[in-house]
């Protein structure tokens, strides 16, 4: 794959997505307007100066679609409208125009595996019954056994459990996610169709960009008995992307984003082919653990897939579904994997939050395109001890409640003042927030050049104008180091080292982590330096 050009790839380098920095808003925790504990678009709305102030280029909001919320909006009841305790269709046009007008892309998260169990075509399949052109656009099957008791096959949902629930007429259809989430048939063209229309629907709308969930799920081998791989990066799955593809191209600068969880770099590059999706998220770069070998392996790869490309990487420390950043880095294994979060195991917040901060300077300088999860910003730790009564991830009551899930890095963000609900909106939030978030509302943080705040602002108000996309150069650093130059001539380097290294030489410091010792980096910091 590397070498060599990809043929037919005419990347514009000076299109807005290829370095830019994307803010991730899981709207039912960011702002809430109208006092019902749950975040909205007429919280977001009064935010926005917030976000333009933090000097973001663009804005991806988690589905913000009518869902009975079983999976926080992912369980999709229509495709074309809001949730109602979100706001309205004309308020998410208008909001996407204010966005426009303070130079923030708007970014959609389109779900195209599975939809909701109370999406109006499930409805109306379940009334059809077996063999009706309705079922046809779902995944039933008769069952196994004499009375067809038994599932079809063994899959298992990704969120525990068996993968296939029946219905009242004996029938069985396949749910990857959770049993109200049933999973479409993409072998029928009509689910292709419907989802065409649905990209010109919020195309035509104004939206910049969509956000595919699940992306490499879609296509089934459904007489398969395998595991996960008998449904994830089928082949077939690239033709479904070509065909939005074309949709993206009957508009002008649109851009299509995969979350492509696998392995194989090689693999994830397929989804970046120039008739394909134009990024995907880097989850290698966001699982890797706090070692300087093991980042500049996964940096060195993710470069080396994507350059051929023409495609810009993407660089993630965080988001919805993953632990956040200064937890994570603050624990003894500081690496990222679905199956065990590792929640409970000790973190030493300050540990973790230096790290955490010496990670954004590295992931801010690298380059192509940043994610940043709303948050993230503020160094918010995860919320390890949320009341088990109060928890919504379905990954909680699916796993036996072994695994509390991802509520814990979706607990309304902390805005202002001293006691919950932080500014957060005028009820009761959703998930409640920890009384210590006093010290780290956006009011707080803004006022002190010491805070993570400060930190992201300042970086990237700096990688606007000296960073981005491009490439890097691999400069010469001791063991534990990273260290690398960029076309601007700004340098970084990251020491994970255990000791304080020397400064390359340098004309100034553009912005450090953490404090410097004099000319030496201390151990689990990162500075952004100017050379003459
Ligand atoms: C993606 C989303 C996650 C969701 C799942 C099912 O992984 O990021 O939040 O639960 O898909 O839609």
């Amino acid at each position: 794959m590397s070498g060599s050009t990809f043929p037919g790839a005419t990347p514009d380098p000076e299109a807005w997505w290829r370095g830019a920095a994307i803010y991730q808003v899981y709207l039912r925790s960011f702002a809430d307007g109208n006092g019902d504990g749950v975040g909205d678009l007429a919280g977001l709305r009064t935010r926005l100066p917030y976000l333009s102030d933090l000097g973001i280029g663009a804005i991806w909001l988690n589905p913000w679609y009518p869902s009975p919320m079983a999976d926080g909006g992912y369980d999709v009841a229509d495709y074309r409208d809001i949730e109602p305790s979100f706001g309205t269709l004309a308020e998410a046009e208008e909001f996407i125009a204010e966005a426009h007008a303070l130079g923030i892309k708007t970014i959609t998260d389109i779900v195209p595996n599975h939809g909701s169990d109370q999406q109006k075509w499930f409805v109306r399949a379940l009334e059809a019954g077996p063999g009706s052109p309705e079922r046809e656009r779902f995944l039933f099957r008769e069952g196994r056994g004499a009375s067809g008791e038994l599932p079809p096959n063994d899959w298992q949902s990704i969120f525990g459990g068996p993968a296939w629930t029946r219905v009242a007429d004996g029938q069985w259809y396949l749910h990857l996610f959770a049993p109200e989430q049933p999973d479409f048939n993409w072998a029928n063209p009509e689910v292709v169709e419907e989802f065409h229309d649905v990209l010109r629907f919020w195309f035509d709308r104004g939206v910049d960009g969509i956000r595919i969930d699940s992306a490499a799920l879609l296509v089934k081998e459904m007489d398969s008995e395998g595991g996960e791989e008998a449904y994830t990066d089928l082949d077939g799955v690239h033709d479904i992307y070509r065909g939005w593809r074309r949709v993206a191209e009957e508009y002008d600068d649109r851009i299509l984003i995969g979350e492509v969880w696998l392995p194989d770099q090689e693999r994830f590059a397929l989804y970046l082919r120039p008739d394909e999706m134009h990024t995907a998220f880097n989850f290698d770069f966001l699982a890797c653990a706090w070692d300087a070998a093991a980042l500049r392996r996964s940096i060195e790869e993710t470069l080396a897939t994507h350059i051929p490309l023409g495609a810009p990487p993407t660089w993630v420390l965080s988001n919805h579904d993953v632990t956040r950043p200064v937890t994570k880095y603050g624990r003894a294994d500081t690496s990222f994997d679905h199956a065990d979060r590792k929640h409970g195991m000790p973190s030493d917040p300050v540990l973790g939050e230096r790290r955490a901060r010496a990670a954004a300077l590295l992931a801010m300088a690298l380059p192509g395109g940043l994610y940043v999860y709303q948050g993230e910003e503020l160094g918010l730790p995860e919320v390890e001890d949320l009341p088990d009564e109060r928890r919504q991830d379905p990954i909680w009551a699916r796993s036996g409640h072994t695994d509390p899930g991802r509520d814990g890095c979706r607990v309304p963000l902390p805005w202002s003042g001293d006691e919950p609900p932080f500014g957060f909106g005028a009820g009761q939030p959703w998930l409640p927030q920890p009384p210590e978030w006093k010290a780290l509302t956006a009011e707080v943080q803004a006022a002190d050049p010491a805070s993570m705040f400060t930190l992201y602002r300042t970086g990237l108000r700096l990688r606007r104008e000296l960073l981005g996309d491009g490439t890097l150069a691999w400069l010469e650093a001791g063991e534990g180091v990273l260290a690398f130059r960029r076309e601007s001539g700004l340098i970084c380097v990251v020491n994970l080292g255990a000791e304080s290294v020397s400064l390359p030489e340098h004309e100034s410091v553009l912005l450090a982590s953490g404090p410097l010792e004099g000319d030496r980096l201390p151990s689990d910091t990162a500075v952004w330096l100017r050379q003459a």
